[in-house]
């Protein structure tokens, strides 16, 4: 078992491992009374069950709350229906949310588990690519709005992470995929070398890029908890990616849109010179290599409109996250009126 230590305002430790849910019990021994699994309709019927033998091990009382899967439960009713459950089950502040599930669980625990009594504790264990690379690590919680995606959401660290990657077995292999983008993400944001190991298959070192992305991800987050800065990095791709979801309608999934974006983001910055063709090349085949989408059918109007309903508006101003290189990106702060402009600059093939 691999153990990463994140030292943010609150210090607590990533576990990376193969079947170390059914040790759960064991790890997680200062869950206080009473632990709040919250899970989804797809893996709560796969994993729940041996989560919660593990637990009553620990002499824990475990009560469970299942939501509808995918991403339209990622709201203010699902978050009341989960707090009122809560408050039903006296939960007190001594007391865990467990989030057994992927990113749409764990955003939307975490969001419970930080309001509930302002805070209680809170356990996430990812079960997707996504949610073990990037959603379960860093504190970001967040629902969606009909306005936009993640616009009521708090930074609330999680007390432990407990990855097991055995549970990324059962996942269809499009949402494998959703987090490969991701992981894709960490290459292009940080190091050339861990880009370059992407050509092998994801699946056949798994726990080595999953840990690889953790431990990125951890050094931004201690360098920049509040993503007053270089956090913002770790947006790459994100800013259109989630434009495109809200077009869509969230039919188009997280990873194929944020792959969708980081294409478009770099098209633009090799039109724009900030990077070269070289490094746009590498982009595009990576992600065709991972069967990701590398553009959209939506127009730049339409993307630059939905782009500034996301959170990351400032004023008169959008930080858009470009590749200088791979392995180096840089920010940038464009102008509302022309932001559309780069965005037509991605969406031509060049
Ligand atoms: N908080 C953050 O820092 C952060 C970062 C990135 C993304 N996100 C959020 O994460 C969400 C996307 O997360 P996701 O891609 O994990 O989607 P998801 O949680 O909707 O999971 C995708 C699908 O996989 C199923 N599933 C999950 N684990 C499974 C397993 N082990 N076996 C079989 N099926 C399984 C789920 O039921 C769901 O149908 C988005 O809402 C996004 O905004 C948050």
């Amino acid at each position: 078992m691999n153990t990463i230590t994140v030292n943010a305002s609150k210090m607590y430790e990533i576990k990376i491992g193969s079947g170390i849910l059914d040790d759960a019990g064991g790890i997680l021994h200062k869950l206080g009374s009473t632990a709040a699994i919250i899970t989804d309709d797809i893996v709560g019927p796969l994993y729940a069950e041996r989560l919660e033998h593990s637990l009553s091990h620990s002499r824990t009382r475990v009560v469970k709350y299942v939501i509808p899967h995918g991403e339209a439960s990622k709201n203010a009713e699902q978050f009341l229906s989960i707090i009122n459950f809560l408050a039903n089950e006296k939960l007190t502040r001594t007391d865990t949310v467990i989030a057994l599930g992927g990113g749409v669980v764990g955003d939307l625990a975490g969001f419970s588990a930080a309001v509930y009594m302002r805070g209680i504790g809170f356990v996430q264990i990812p079960t997707t690519l996504l949610a073990a690379v990037d959603s379960s690590v860093g504190g970001k919680t967040a629902i969606n709005l009909s306005a936009g995606k993640n616009l009521a959401g708090v930074f609330y660290q999680p007390d432990m992470v407990l990855c097991d990657v055995a549970l990324l077995s059962t996942l269809k292999p499009e949402v494998f995929r959703d987090g490969c983008a991701e992981v894709i993400k960490y290459g292009v944001i940080a190091s050339a070398d861990f880009f370059k190991s992407l050509e092998a298959p994801m699946d056949t070192h798994l726990k080595e890029v999953i840990a690889r992305c953790v431990e990125i991800k951890r050094d931004i987050v201690m360098e920049d908890e509040l993503e007053k800065g270089v956090r913002k990095l770790l947006n790459f791709g994100h800013t259109i990616g989630h434009a495109i979801e809200l077009l869509s309608d969230y039919k188009i999934s997280h990873g194929n849109a944020v792959a969708a974006g980081m294409a478009i983001i770099t098209r633009a910055a090799a039109r724009m010179k900030i990077c070269d063709s070289s490094c746009k090349q590498s982009l595009l085949q990576m992600l065709k290599h991972y069967n990701l989408p590398v553009n959209t059918t939506f127009d730049s109007a339409s993307i630059a409109h939905a782009c500034l309903a996301d959170k990351k508006r400032d004023g008169g101003k959008v930080t858009m996250v470009f590749p200088e290189r791979i392995g180096k990106c840089i920010l940038e702060e464009i102008k509302v009126e022309g932001l559309e402009n780069v965005i037509k600059l991605g969406l031509e093939e060049n």
